[in-house]
This record gives C-alpha cells, sequence and structure tokens, in this order.
C-alpha cells in the first residue's frame, strides 16, 4: 500500500511543479485576453464508467470551478464557458433537467467564492426560455456580482450564435423602421452592440474538448479571427495543467489578421 501511496504523492507533487514551470514560462504580455471554453466529453467520460450521463456532467462541473481558479490566478480577463446550447433541448428530458439544476446548484456552492475573487458573472443566451428556478438563480448571479471589476465569466446557457444574429438582425431592423438608425449605420461595430458580447472583446483563444473538431454553433461573428486549440482529453479530465499547455500553445501562433507579418 505505502509505496503506491508514495508514488501517487510524488505524482502530485511533479504535476504541481510542472504546473509552476508553465506559469512561469508563459509570458505575461502575451495572454489572450478573452478565453472561450466549449466544455465537451461529459457523457463520453461518464459511458466509459458505466455511470449516468449526468455524474460526467457533475465531474465537469468541479472543472468549470478549477479553470476559474487558473484563469482569475493567471490575470485573465474574460473566460467564457459554453454550458447548454439552443440545440441542447433536444437532449432526455432528464439530462435537460439535471442540466438546469446545475445552475442553481453552483449558485449554493460558489457564489460566496466568486464574490470574494472579484468576478463578475454574466449570462449570454436566452435566459427567459430556462425554467424559473434556473433563471433565478442566474439572475442572482448577475445581480449579485455586477459590480465586480475583476475576471468576466460568461456563461452562455440555452446560447446560439444563429438564434443570436436573427435577434440582431430583428432589433436592428426594427430601430431602422422605428427612424432610429439608418442602414447606412450599420457597420461592424454596430452589429457587435447587439450582440450578447456587446462591451467584451472577442475570444483570443477558443478551446474545445473532447476531440470534436467543430464549433456547434458557439460565438460564430465573434470568433473570426480567434485562434482555435482542439483536444482530445475529456472536459472532466481537462485540468490547470492543460488550460495553461493551450495558452502557451496559443503563445507560439503568428497572428496575422490577414496582413503580412
Ligand atoms: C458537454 O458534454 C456538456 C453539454 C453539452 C451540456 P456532452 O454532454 O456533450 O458530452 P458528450 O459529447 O456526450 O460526451
Ligand atoms: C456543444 O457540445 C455545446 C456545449 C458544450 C454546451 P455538443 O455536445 O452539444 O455539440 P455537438 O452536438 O457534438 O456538436
Ligand atoms: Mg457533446
Amino acid at each position: 500500500m505505502m509505496p503506491f501511496f508514495k508514488s501517487i504523492k510524488k505524482n502530485k507533487q511533479d504535476q504541481a511543479i510542472a504546473a509552476a514551470d508553465r506559469i512561469t514560462r508563459l509570458q505575461a504580455s502575451n495572454l489572450p485576453k478573452h478565453i472561450a471554453i466549449i466544455t465537451d466529453g461529459n457523457g463520453r467520460w461518464a459511458k466509459k464508467r458505466g455511470l449516468p450521463r449526468t455524474a460526467g456532467h457533475a465531474a465537469g462541473m468541479k472543472k468549470v470551478r478549477e479553470i476559474i481558479r487558473a484563469a482569475d490566478e493567471l490575470g485573465i480577463q474574460v473566460l467564457t464557458y459554453y454550458s447548454f446550447s439552443t440545440e441542447n433541448w433536444k437532449r432526455p428530458q432528464d439530462e435537460v433537467d439535471y442540466l438546469m439544476k446545475l445552475p442553481i446548484e453552483f449558485l449554493k456552492t460558489d457564489l460566496n467564492e466568486l464574490i470574494k475573487r472579484n468576478v463578475k458573472v454574466q449570462m449570454l443566451g436566452e435566459k427567459s426560455k430556462t425554467p424559473s428556478e434556473t433563471q433565478k438563480a442566474l439572475e442572482e448571479f448577475e445581480e449579485k456580482t455586477k459590480h465586480n471589476s475583476g475576471l468576466i465569466l460568461n456563461f452562455a446557457i440555452n446560447y446560439g450564435s444563429r438564434s443570436e444574429m436573427i435577434s440582431a438582425m430583428k432589433q436592428m431592423i426594427n430601430d431602422v423602421q422605428q427612424g432610429h438608425i439608418k442602414p447606412d449605420d450599420v457597420t461592424e461595430d454596430l452589429m457587435d452592440s447587439y450582440l450578447f458580447t456587446k462591451d467584451i472583446p472577442d475570444p483570443d483563444l477558443v478551446i474545445r474538448t473532447s476531440g470534436e473538431i467543430r464549433i456547434s454553433n458557439f460565438l460564430l461573428w465573434q470568433i473570426a479571427y480567434s485562434e482555435l486549440c482542439f483536444t482530445d482529453t475529456l472536459w472532466p479530465d481537462f485540468d490547470a495543467e492543460a488550460f495553461f499547455q493551450a495558452i502557451e500553445d496559443f503563445q507560439h501562433r503568428t497572428r496575422r489578421y490577414g496582413a503580412v507579418k
């Protein structure tokens, strides 16, 4: 028993040293301002263990907390999680119910820590179409952290990029009809101002876990020039070390925005 236990401890120590080493290797001047994460693979993580899919979501929630802490300690300005898409309503009802209860649970366990960390929590997506208890929890997060000036933490819940753009277009057309704007006023900046992400810089880095190489209707307008990082790791197996690794990869990219470097 003992040598095995010792080796685990040593392994953990090594991991901590490796993580600290990686943080010091990250260039403080070239950190992504905004990191957006498609937290995928909870269901497969659970299936591999013979557990119900909901157990994967519970394990994923712990990683959401771990990466918030890592991002905050690193001084990242904006962290966005894709937590529930407009297409995820197609899942079995018990799974949807479980996912809709998670924010209520997270409010109980994590609101105080987020307040202490000066984190400002915001929601992207149509909150009003979530169950009323969920909506109440989401609003309480926003209300109780709205004056905080630290990390901006966005949760995309009942979020779909196409529906966000359609709603922006409808509002714009309405504003033209009301005479508030003219068609010539429509610019990229104006479009930004009609999106859930208004006032937030576009993601510099998008991470998707679980080996799927697709965007799944996430921030289509906003990621025009984001760096994309795909990893095979399932979300419940992702950790701070993997997060720092993704940032290190980002720091080796050359961003050209169509120009010549
Ligand atoms: C991501 O994990 C969480 C949500 C989409 C809510 P999945 O539940 O999609 O996990 P997989 O893709 O089935 O493994
Ligand atoms: C994307 O994952 C949405 C979230 C992580 C919330 P999905 O698991 O829903 O995406 P697809 O169905 O594999 O494209
Ligand atoms: Mg999935």
